[in-house]
């Protein structure tokens, strides 16, 4: 009989996390998922499949907490997915992004090497590392142009997880993530500030969407078909790096009219331009080549860009009912 193989996730309580435990409980693995310890928990995205995983306690702050969980749960793979990972809150908030988003990437390598330097290891890199492109599109060779604190982190987090490879002969993969979205998104970025926002104004709950800049355009694809790629690359004969895109880009002023417009409004009459949402350093476009990762991998994206915005509008106006009683 084969050996059920286990898998440990940082970030498990983020959106990815609890798509990419969804995705390996349903191939037979065994789930072990870090989480870091709060006065209030926050199991909201994975309450559906609690009692299917190991929930431990660890930070990415204390490379001793991640040598005892590794030591006592010898996982086969570990998807490294916890990070500060708002692009905004890493202006006010520098040194801590580093720390976790940077450094914390060191620390879980490190723990792995001392552990067992066989265990596979998948970081979570992100297209905020190409910033300012010098290449369009962006593909695995494209150099990498950050434009804020989180991106250089990512950057940091992505050439270690190189070096550990090339240093320790050590299978780490650095998957090189464009912009993926959900119902499962956090509120702060944009695409999910517009489809709750769009579903209160349609609920009479609001009479105004701030934003920032609306010309901003990124490849934007869906979480769930994402989280498939990190498995695929950890299950090769060899470790690389790959990016994982739709190849399409859409403005954020486009994610508005559609979502908008899914429920028969128009965005001009609601969508107001904030200041306080406009940022120091802007990445103005992004989109991505994953030639390497359709040809390597045969992993491509299924959910169109119209579907997704649809998807989390229809989700957002079924939550806010149900809250609202109506
Ligand atoms: P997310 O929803 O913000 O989730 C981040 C996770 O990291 C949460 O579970 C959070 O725990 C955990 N975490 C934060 N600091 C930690 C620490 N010090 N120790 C342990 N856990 C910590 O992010 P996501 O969208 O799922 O993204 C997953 C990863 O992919 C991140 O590394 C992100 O930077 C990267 N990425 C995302 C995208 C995207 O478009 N979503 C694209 C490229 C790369 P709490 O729940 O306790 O806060
Ligand atoms: N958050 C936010 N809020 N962004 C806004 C707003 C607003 O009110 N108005 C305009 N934007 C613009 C931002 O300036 C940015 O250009 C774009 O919308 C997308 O912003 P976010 O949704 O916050 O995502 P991001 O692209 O900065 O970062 C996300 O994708 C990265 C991959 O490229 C995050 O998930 C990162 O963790 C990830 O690495």
């Amino acid at each position: 009989m084969a050996k059920i193989k286990r898998a440990l996730i940082t970030g498990i309580t983020g959106q990815d996390g609890s798509y990419l435990a969804e995705f390996l409980l349903d191939m037979g693995y065994e789930v072990i998922g870090m989480i870091r310890r709060s006065s209030t928990v926050n199991f909201e995205r994975i309450k559906h499949i609690q009692d299917k995983v190991t929930l431990v306690s660890g930070d990415l702050f204390d490379e001793v907490s991640l040598i005892h969980i590794l030591r006592e749960y010898r996982p086969n793979e570990v998807y490294n997915l916890a990070a500060q990972s708002f692009v905004q809150t890493s202006w006010s908030q520098p040194v801590f992004t580093g720390e976790v988003t940077a450094l914390g990437v060191t620390r879980i390598l490190d723990a792995i090497r001392i552990v067992d330097p066989d265990i596979r290891f998948y970081q979570a890199s992100s297209s905020e590392m190409f910033g300012k492109v010098v290449e369009v599109p962006q593909k695995e060779t494209t150099p990498f142009y950050p434009r804020s604190p989180y991106g250089v982190a990512k950057v940091y987090g992505h050439w270690i997880t190189v070096n550990y490879r090339e240093s320790y002969d050590m299978f780490a993969c650095s998957g090189i993530l464009f912009n993926h979205e959900s119902e499962r998104r956090g509120l702060e970025f944009v695409t999910r500030k517009i489809s709750h926002g769009v579903a209160r104004i349609k609920l009479g709950l609001d009479k105004e969407l701030r934003l920032g800049n609306l010309e901003a355009q990124r490849d934007w694809g869906f979480a769930g078909d994402y989280v498939k790629a990190m498995w695929m690359m950890l299950n090769q004969d060899q470790p690389s790096d790959y990016v994982i895109a739709t190849g399409k880009t859409h403005s954020v002023r486009r994610f508005c009219e559609l979502a908008f417009d899914h429920v028969g409004l128009d965005y001009r009459d609601y969508v107001v331009q904030d200041e306080r949402f406009m940022r120091p350093a802007e990445v103005d476009l992004l989109i991505g080549d994953a030639t390497k990762a359709r040809t390597t991998l045969g992993w491509h994206p299924e959910t169109s860009f119209e579907e997704l915005v649809a998807r989390m509008v229809e989700s957002d106006l079924r939550l806010l009912k149900q809250a609202q009683h109506l």
